[in-house]
């Protein structure tokens, strides 16, 4: 049974529909005039090209009508973005009929964290233009985990899924797509998005809440092997229009092209080098070590990049690496550990990821975004940084587990035992005796010795000393 405010996920059947075109409209829908910038995102092409393309060169267009777009969507090289070509025009009309809806209220920056639960689709439309300076963020990737309290999301191309499980690779891209596309108006300029992603394998491997579990179903564990159709969002992989079965689905490539095309720049298209990697049963290919971070800007100023600050940051906080990198050059190769996962979320960045980010690309003060902000380290790393830090998350479960560790980390200090005690039972964890030592059941196997101290306390750690679980660095 799914807890309270979850919902199941749908079985993944990698089938892509057969949907066409119809260029059978009224006439009095051809005619309308249709915002160029929404225009230009939607065919994936610059607003010069569209120019161009009308024959109109050297000017730029406000708006164009939908006879236009028709035409402009059989012209070389059209690329969807988040909208299949054959739901062009009805998106483009309805989004007529949205630009009449009042707006929700303004999701102001905070004096220092706040974290809000709600669909990222909604809250990113709330953010006030220009206003956050480095985004750091790890969406779920496709087809790989089950979270706590899973929902439902209604997306702009009509796929109704919790993100992570669309039915296709390039449903899953739409999606990022369309993040990307809402994101972007809140990014100051001369900031920055890091975009943290993974590839998916096209195979019959069970989705499960972690690698772990992922592996244990693959047999490691005789007692909770079952057959492969039997578990919750089991992909078949039959009637992809072109992926085979096993086959990887180039979903970071294909991401970072698309971010490009609704107008970010693409600055790196980062490899992380995972100081170690989850073994994977596989014969025929060789393992995964690698994942991807697109780093990406908008507009014309170049962003911040504040090598200097990185270079004196200590490697937990994702300063260079003392062997595997050089404090000399920051390079499109980073060296980072990976999570001890043992805070409760079993896709949990390392601390160093979010810490180098925010270091290169904001300043102090500086407003950092993660809109899929699971157990919060990215709050951490800013917090550490003196950076401020807003944060979504779907999941209740998350947000009060982001928000627990955050108020671990700034106002430990200040809390009593009894304090201590009333957050350890929020966080599941166990005090000792003397309210000062704390050891975190997360989840019944796995446990994490977190040091704290209680007011008066003879020793006072400092703030990078009192976040939870920070990994041995490999
Ligand atoms: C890869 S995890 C992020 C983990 C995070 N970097 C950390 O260090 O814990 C992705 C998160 O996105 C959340 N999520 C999924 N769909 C969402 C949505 N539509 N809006 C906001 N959050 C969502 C999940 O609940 C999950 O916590």
């Amino acid at each position: 049974m799914p807890e309270a405010g979850t919902e199941t996920v749908d079985d993944i059947h990698p089938k892509s529909p057969i949907d066409r075109l119809d260029r059978g409209l009224p006439e009095e829908d051809r005619a309308k005039s249709i915002d160029v910038e929404l225009v230009a995102a939607v065919l994936g092409m610059s607003r010069a090209f569209i120019a161009r393309a009308l024959e109109r060169p050297g000017t730029r267009p406000k708006q164009i009508t939908l006879e236009q777009v028709l035409g402009l969507l059989d012209v070389d090289g059209f690329q969807e973005t988040f909208i299949p070509r054959s739901k062009i025009p009805s998106y483009l009309l309805g989004s007529l009929e949205d630009s009449k809806q009042p707006r929700s209220a303004v999701l102001d920056g905070p004096e220092t964290v706040a974290i809000h639960r709600g669909d990222a689709r909604d809250l990113l439309a709330r953010l006030a233009p220009g206003s956050v300076q480095c985004v750091v963020t790890s969406s779920p990737y496709w087809g790989m985990r089950v979270y706590e309290n899973t929902r439902q999301v209604t997306w702009a191309d009509g796929e109704q899924c919790a993100y992570g499980f669309e039915q296709t690779p390039e449903g899953f891209i739409r999606h990022t797509t369309e993040i990307l596309y809402l994101l972007k108006p809140a990014v100051a300029a001369g900031g920055s998005v890091w975009w943290n992603l993974m590839d998916t394998y096209n195979t019959r491997t069970p989705i499960r809440g972690n690698a772990r579990e992922r592996l244990d179903e693959m047999g490691s564990v005789p007692e909770s092997r079952r057959g492969w159709t039997d578990h919750i969002a089991c992909r078949h992989s039959a009637g992809h229009m072109y992926l085979n079965d096993a086959e990887q689905s180039s979903i970071p490539p294909r991401v970072a092209e698309r971010a490009s095309r609704i107008g970010y720049r693409l600055k790196s298209y980062i490899t992380w080098r995972k100081n170690s990697a989850t073994p994977e049963p596989v014969q025929s290919r060789g393992t995964r070590q690698a994942e991807y971070i697109l780093h990406l800007s908008v507009g014309d100023t170049p962003p911040t990049f504040n090598k200097d600050e990185w270079t004196e940051l200590e490697p937990e906080l994702g300063g260079p690496h003392p062997t595997l990198e050089s404090a000399e050059r920051v390079t499109d190769v980073w060296s980072l550990p990976t999570s001890s996962g043992k805070n409760g979320h079993g896709a949990e960045f390392p601390l160093a990821l979010p810490g180098r980010c925010i270091a290169l690309a904001s300043s102090e003060g500086d407003l950092v975004l993660d809109p899929f902000i699971g157990s919060g380290t990215s709050a951490l790393a800013a917090v550490q940084l003196g950076r401020r830090c807003i944060g979504f998350d779907i999941s209740d479960h998350y947000v009060e587990l982001a928000q627990a560790r955050v108020a671990m980390q700034q106002g430990l200090e200040e809390l009593t035992a009894k304090e201590v005690a009333a957050l350890a039972a929020q966080l599941h964890l166990e005090t000792d005796d003397e309210g000062t030592l704390a050891t975190a059941i997360v989840t019944s196997s796995d446990t994490v010795a977190i040091p704290v101290t209680r007011r008066g306390g003879a020793s006072r750690p400092r703030p990078h000393e009192l976040a939870p679980a920070a990994p041995p660095y490999r």
